[in-house]
């Protein structure tokens, strides 16, 4: 059953399911034998981390980061940490865990800044990427999905803050989208 503010569903729970599935194959055979740090970008990809995570076979720490964008700044990409990791991550191997990679600026300020910390490794792992809006070219090492330029919610996406813990990927309606 389709929420109300959905025009389509976009990425069922199956999809998901078995997109996540692949991608903790590939990562658990790309780290074999490592203990592998899990940093999610609070709070869209809390859902995706905590399944992604059960599909991986290798050891792997959990941590966070809270990066929210400077008002009005959205378009220059000027990122602030509103909460910053607990651990170190030198010497570790990080996977960033992302809900979407869109324009691409917040991933071209997060990568840089864990790079400084002299990590061991560091990669990139996206449920979404939606290529037709990048402004700043990303390395993306793992990518669920690859999505057209429509504004989806759900499974850790929001509006406003809502509809993050619909089970499954959904355009919104135009109406319901402000100044539409
Ligand atoms: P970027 O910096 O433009 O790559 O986008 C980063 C953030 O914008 C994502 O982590 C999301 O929080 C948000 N975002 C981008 N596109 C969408 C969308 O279609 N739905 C919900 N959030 C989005
Ligand atoms: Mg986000």
């Amino acid at each position: 059953m389709m929420h109300k503010d959905l025009q389509e569903i976009l990425i069922s729970p199956e999809e998901l399911s078995s997109g996540i599935g692949k991608l903790g194959e590939r990562i658990s055979a790309d780290y074999a034998g490592r203990c592998l740090t899990l940093v999610g970008v609070l709070k869209g990809s809390v859902f995706f981390l905590t399944d992604l995570a059960r599909r991986i076979t290798t050891d792997v720490r959990l941590d966070f980061m809270m990066l929210s964008s400077y008002a009005g700044a959205q378009s220059t990409g000027v990122v602030r940490i509103a909460l910053d990791l607990k651990e170190s991550i030198e010497d570790s191997d990080v996977l960033i865990v992302e809900d979407i990679v869109d324009s691409g600026l917040t991933m071209n300020y997060l990568l840089p800044n864990l790079k400084t910390r002299r990590p061991r490794s560091l990669e990139i792992c996206t449920l979404l990427d939606k290529p037709s809006r990048r402004k700043a070219q990303v390395p993306i090492k793992y990518a669920g999905f690859t999505i057209p330029d429509k504004f989806v919610v759900g499974y850790g996406l929001d509006y406003n803050g809502i509809y993050r813990n619909l089970p499954y990927i959904g355009v919104l309606k135009e109406g319901v989208i402000e100044g539409n």
